[in-house]
């Protein structure tokens, strides 16, 4: 099959779309995420939360736990949408789960149009990673 070309608009849409499917009953702060695998598909994730508060899950982990069950592990860039101003950035919890899968564009954004662009090694750098040819 011809492998589509996703481009940042549509990821930044569709990091958008998913943020308003947050289930965040306890913080009412909603995340969204698009990540998009060197393969071509998109992955989308949103935050969800629980009553047993440390069970929730971020935005970012859910759109790599999604991807990896679908057999992707390469990424070429990954889009945060927020409902805040300016954008917020990843948690350190989802900074070392973006870093198992190495160094890539990370975009944050709202609705209102703001941008901000980074990496994942600018966001964590010298980050602990595990020495193995898999
Ligand atoms: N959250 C994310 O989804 N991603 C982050 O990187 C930071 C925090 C979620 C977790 C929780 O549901 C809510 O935002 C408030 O912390």
């Amino acid at each position: 099959m011809e492998k589509r070309i996703v481009t940042v608009e549509n990821l930044i849409k569709k990091a958008i779309q998913v943020m308003k499917k947050s289930y965040s009953p306890y913080s009412h702060f909603a995340v969204g995420a698009a990540l998009l695998s060197k393969s071509g598909k998109v992955y989308v994730g949103t935050n969800v939360e629980n009553a047993s508060y440390g069970l929730s899950i971020c935005a970012e982990r859910s759109a790599v736990v999604s991807a990896v069950s679908a057999g992707d592990r390469a990424f070429d860039c990954i889009v945060v949408a927020t409902n805040t101003n300016p954008p917020s950035s990843p948690c350190g919890a989802c900074r070392q789960f973006l870093s198992e899968f190495g160094d890539f564009p990370v975009i944050l954004v709202n609705p209102q149009g703001d941008r901000m662009d980074t990496t994942v090694d600018g966001l964590l750098p010298y980050s602990f990673r595990l020495n193995r040819s898999e």
